[in-house]
């Protein structure tokens, strides 16, 4: 019986232990989770440390937004964090979070079931305007948009991305609102780094936040001849020589290249075929070490006309016919006038023909000279007898 005993202190003891052994990997929920908008952008999230550990236990949190996969985020000892959220960049006007607690990594272990929150943005989202864009110039930028509804009351805001308090701080109104037929558009007094900037569009019941598009406006293209060369040259973008490249796309004779230039150059030469049509395209681009923003193609600028072999062959394409036709038409004439003698006139062969069963296979020659005369024939005067009904004809009967 003891031994029986025995047995069963033992499993019980081991049970325990393993009990013991797999909550030593696994932490208890954060809890209480919050979060407050500090602005539109910005927003506080918060949690409490889970119930029945020790202050002092060393335990870090991890964070993982569900809507954005790669993202993962190590919180040692803080119950808190501040976090950018856009609603254009996923368009969503919802994210959630999952917050777990941890001992060391953020691999999140199976059996660690994390605290969920859902963040929803202060405002519905709306998608409020279209094709925003923003052109740069010296310390201001022009920005435009299409609205989506043109009867709805929008106001812009902007500010430097950060999370900070005096960034949070720094947001401004958008400034000399203007409408410039199908686009409206304002400017934002900030620089130096458009890639660096925040944009809040919003209504009374609407609003969306993103990073707005940032080009750089298309240079204006002149071509020049030079001796056997042509010159390119174009205005120099005013984010400087050391920011600056560009790239140049020239058709020759319908076949494409195109060509960067050094960095801050404004100009290029291209050798010259005299018998090519070129079309030239450019475009600016900011380089890697600036902004790294671009500018769209400039309008094609066509230079010289094609003369080449294709143009000789729709030449003789057309000429020839033309001048073969003009041959026939007039051989036919000269064949008209002279017809006499080069084209005797052909007896009629059906009136051949006809003499032929006519008088026999005999005299084929007299039929040339013998023409056919209708002879009369003989006619008998009709004799009309009355008969009567007692005539001897009908006894004969
Ligand atoms: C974020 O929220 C926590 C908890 O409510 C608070 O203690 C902290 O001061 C907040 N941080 C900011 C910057 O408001
Ligand atoms: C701003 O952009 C609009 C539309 O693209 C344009 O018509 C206007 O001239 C620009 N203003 C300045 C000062 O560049
Ligand atoms: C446009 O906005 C006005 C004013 O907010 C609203 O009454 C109207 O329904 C909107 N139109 C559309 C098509 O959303």
């Amino acid at each position: 019986m003891s031994l029986i005993r025995g047995f069963f202190v033992f499993v019980a003891i081991s049970a325990d232990i393993m009990v013991f052994h797999c909550k030593a990997d696994r932490y208890p929920q954060p809890w209480n989770l919050t979060y407050e908008w500090l602005d539109k952008f910005t927003v506080n999230i918060s949690w409490k440390k889970p119930i029945g550990l020790a202050d002092n236990s060393g335990i870090n949190y991890c964070l993982k937004k569900i809507e954005d996969k790669s993202e993962l985020q190590v919180h040692e000892k803080k119950l808190q964090t501040i976090e950018t959220l856009l609603t254009e960049t996923k368009g969503t006007d919802s994210w959630t979070y999952n917050i777990w607690a941890t001992g060391e990594n953020c691999n999140q272990p199976n059996e660690t079931v994390p605290a969920m929150l859902t963040i929803r943005t202060p405002k519905p989202r709306d998608k409020l305007v279209k094709d925003f864009k923003c052109f740069p110039s010296l310390n201001k930028m022009n920005c435009s948009w299409i609205p989506a509804n043109r009867s709805q009351n929008l106001v812009l805001y902007y500010r430097i991305k950060g999370r900070m308090q005096e960034d949070i701080q720094s947001l401004k109104k958008c400034d000399k609102p203007y409408s410039n037929g199908e686009r409206n558009g304002c400017y934002l007094h900030i620089d130096p780094e458009p890639k660096n900037i925040l944009v809040l569009v919003e209504t009374d019941t609407a609003m969306i936040t993103f990073i707005p598009v940032i080009e750089l406006p298309p240079p204006k293209l002149s071509v020049k001849e030079e001796g056997d060369y042509l010159k390119l040259s174009w205005n120099a973008s005013n984010f400087g020589k050391q920011c600056s490249e560009y790239e140049v796309c020239f058709s020759k004779c319908n076949s494409p290249l195109c060509q960067k230039t050094g960095i801050g150059e404004p100009s290029m030469k291209v050798i010259y075929d005299k018998n090519c049509q070129y079309e030239f395209k450019s475009r600016v681009m900011t380089t890697e070490s600036c902004f790294s923003i671009n500018s769209t193609f400039s309008e094609p600028v066509i230079y010289g006309t094609n003369k080449t072999p294709d143009e000789t062959l729709t030449v003789v394409a057309i000429v020839i016919p033309i001048i073969l036709s003009a041959c026939v038409i007039l051989s036919c004439y000269c064949f008209r006038r002279h017809s006499a003698i080069i084209c005797p006139v052909i007896p009629d062969p059906s009136a051949v023909f006809k003499e032929m069963i006519m008088n026999g296979n005999s005299d084929l020659k007299a039929t040339q000279t013998k023409l056919y005369t209708p002879v009369p024939e003989p006619i008998e005067p009709c004799k009309i007898i009355l008969v009567s009904e007692n005539s001897p004809i009908q006894q004969n009967n």
